[in-house]
């Protein structure tokens, strides 16, 4: 496995699978790299002779009070897990290399991005579209895979690569779960010990809420409400960002719920920012 942090030599690299007629998977990430990041390269070595994985804390989808500067940085187990789970090469780029001095240009997704954490994230999905569509544009993957867990994040990214008619498929792999249900992320870790045993709460009100619309209850302010109060009977101390069920295609919420459809959810713990959702499929 090799890592390299600049542009030429990551072209060249890439060149030379060209040259060998190698496809590439490419797994973007922000490193602190958890069981979820893994799956994601596990199944790029499986569908891909060459993996690619970059490690990148993007600065411009973090907004001016978020977690930017305390994000966890944890380079050598990242690599350590990379390494072992099939990654060919490690992309580590500098802020300069993603941004340019002065750079000014951006890609905005709009409508999918306007909702959710959308509106709690003001700018976040920019950020995200913006270094996306650079990394895709450096590394030139045949596939390239991102986690169900950020579910918003995943649809937005999916139209942005058929709006711009990129020359790639994107994978999206189901949601990697702690035994008690949690959805892995890299901010767990933020959890204090008292928080992590109320950090279920959330999925635990998104299944109540799926079971609530299979039992017939179709109206979307009445299944909010039921989660909320779920959500407040598990853990008091957390805050609710929103909880909703989202059309699965254009993420816009939806005021009488219909399949296939997304339940979500963010929720905070202290500081901490927790997000989930259950995708239900079909019709
Ligand atoms: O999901 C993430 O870790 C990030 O949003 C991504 C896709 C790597 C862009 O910085």
């Amino acid at each position: 496995m090799e890592v390299v942090k600049t542009l030429r030599e990551l072209r060249s690299w890439r060149a030379d699978c060209r040259l060998r007629g190698e496809n590439v998977g490419f797994v973007p990430t922000m490193g602190a790299l958890h069981e979820g990041h893994g799956a994601l390269v596990v199944q790029s070595a499986k569908e891909n002779p060459r993996t690619v994985v970059s490690i990148f804390v993007n600065p411009t989808q973090f907004g001016p009070n978020e977690d930017l500067a305390r994000y966890p940085r944890t380079l050598e187990a990242d690599l350590k897990l990379c390494r072992e789970r099939g990654a060919n090469l490690i992309f580590v780029p500098e802020v300069e290399t993603l941004y340019p001095e002065a750079a000014d240009t951006w890609v905005d997704v709009g409508m999918v991005g306007n909702y959710w954490c959308g509106a709690s994230r003001p700018g976040h999905f920019r950020g995200v579209s913006t270094v996306v569509t650079k990394l895709f544009l450096m590394v030139e993957p045949n596939k390239a895979y991102f986690g169900q867990k950020d579910a918003q994040q995943a649809t937005l990214l999916c139209k942005m690569v058929r709006d711009l008619r990129f020359d790639l498929e994107m994978v999206i792999c189901p949601t990697i779960r702690e035994s008690d249900g949690l959805a892995m992320s890299s901010r767990n870790r933020y959890l204090s010990e008292a928080h992590r045993s109320k950090a279920t709460a959330l999925i635990r009100a998104l299944e109540f809420g799926v079971d609530l619309f299979q039992k017939g209850e179709t109206n979307a302010s009445v299944l909010e409400v039921s989660m909320r109060a779920k959500v407040s009977e598990l853990a008091p101390e957390a805050s609710i960002d929103y909880l909703g069920f989202a059309d699965s295609f254009n993420f816009q919420p939806l005021a009488v719920i219909k399949r296939p459809c997304t339940v979500l959810g963010a929720i905070r713990l202290g500081k901490t920012r927790l997000i989930d959702n259950i995708p239900l499929g079909g019709s």
